[in-house]
C-alpha cells in the first residue's frame, strides 16, 4: 500500500481485503458508503473536534432512553428521511398497477397484537375524542377480493398517544389484528387519531430543535395486511383534515390521504349508538 494521502485513502479503505468477491452486495454497499462519508467530510471540511461531537452524538442515539427502550436510531433514520427514500424505492416497482402506497411501519409496532372481531371498537373513547367508523376492502391489482386477510391496526388516541407512551392508557388500546371476511372486507370502531410530536427528550429532539424543525407527525393509522399469495404489506393511512399533513416531520406523507365524512344528524347518532357527532371513512385497499 501506498503512503496515505488525503487523494488516496477512499480508495485504500474501499479496496482494503477482498470481502468483495464473496459478499458482492456488501461490498458495493459498503464502497459506495465509504466514498459518499469521504466526499462529506472533504466538503464541509470536517474537523476532529466536530467529528467527535458527531461520535458523541451516535453514542446518544443508540443509548436506551425512556422513549425508546431500543435507542432513537429508527426515529433518527425516520426524521432524517432515509427511512422514506428506502420506501420509495421499493414502491416505484408498484406504481404502474394502481395499488395502495406502502410505507414506513414506524418504531411503535408491537409483535402480539390482540385478535379482535370485525366490527368492535378497538379502543377507549375519550371526552374529546372523534368517533370514527371504518370501512375497508381488500382487493388484488386484478380486483379480486382478499378473503380471510390478517390485519394489523395502530394508532394513538385522540390526543395523539399510543398506549405504550402512556401509563393511564390501557394495554392494547387502539391496537388490532383482524381477519377480512369471505369478501374482504373488514370495518371497525375507533377515533379519529391525534396528530402528535415525536418524543423530543432525546438526540433526535436536540437536532430538530437546533434546525428550526418542528417534530410533528401527521395524523394517520397504521395497517399491516398479510394475504397468502401476497409479501406482506405495510402502510400508513393520513388524513387530510390534519394540520401537519404537508409538513410531516418523518417526510413520509405522499397520496394516500384520506377525508373523512362528519355526521351530526340525532338519529344517525343514535342508530350508531353515539352521543355526539361522529365521523365515517370508507377506502379500498388494493395490494401488490
Ligand atoms: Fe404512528
Amino acid at each position: 500500500m501506498p503512503a496515505i494521502t488525503l487523494e488516496n485513502i477512499t480508495d485504500a479503505v474501499i479496496n482494503h481485503g477482498d470481502k468483495g468477491k464473496t459478499n458482492p452486495r456488501l461490498h458495493e454497499i459498503y464502497s459506495s458508503l465509504i466514498k459518499h462519508l469521504h466526499a462529506f467530510q472533504r466538503e464541509v471540511n470536517l474537523t476532529t473536534e466536530e467529528l467527535d461531537i458527531g461520535r458523541q452524538f451516535l453514542f446518544k442515539l443508540a443509548t436506551p432512553n425512556q422513549d425508546f427502550p431500543m435507542g432513537e436510531i429508527h426515529l433518527m433514520t425516520d426524521c432524517l428521511g432515509i427511512s422514506e427514500v428506502s420506501i420509495l424505492l421499493e414502491d416505484n416497482k408498484n406504481h404502474d398497477h394502481g395499488t395502495t402506497e406502502m410505507n414506513v411501519e414506524g418504531p411503535l409496532f408491537i409483535a402480539g397484537l390482540p385478535e379482535r372481531a370485525n366490527g368492535v371498537l378497538i379502543g377507549e373513547v375519550g371526552a374529546n375524542d372523534k368517533p370514527l367508523f371504518v370501512n375497508h376492502s381488500f382487493k388484488d391489482k386484478h380486483g379480486q377480493p382478499l378473503a380471510n386477510a390478517i390485519v394489523d391496526v395502530w394508532q394513538p388516541n385522540g390526543e395523539g398517544f399510543y398506549f405504550v407512551q402512556r401509563d393511564y392508557l390501557p394495554e392494547w388500546n387502539f391496537y388490532a389484528r383482524f381477519h377480512t371476511d369471505a369478501n374482504g372486507n373488514l370495518s371497525y370502531a375507533t377515533v379519529v387519531p391525534g396528530d402528535y410530536p415525536v418524543p423530543t427528550s432525546g438526540p433526535t429532539g436536540s437536532m430538530l430543535e437546533q434546525l428550526g424543525r418542528h417534530g410533528y407527525r401527521a395524523a394517520h393509522i397504521h395497517y399491516i395486511v398479510r394475504a397468502q399469495g401476497h409479501d406482506d404489506f405495510t402502510t400508513m393511512m393520513y388524513f387530510n383534515h390534519s394540520p401537519y399533513v404537508d409538513s410531516d416531520t418523518i417526510f413520509s406523507v405522499r397520496d394516500f390521504r384520506v377525508d373523512i365524512v362528519k355526521h351530526d344528524n340525532a338519529d344517525e347518532m343514535k342508530a350508531r349508538g353515539v352521543d355526539k357527532p361522529f365521523y365515517t371513512l370508507d377506502y379500498t385497499f388494493v395490494i401488490p
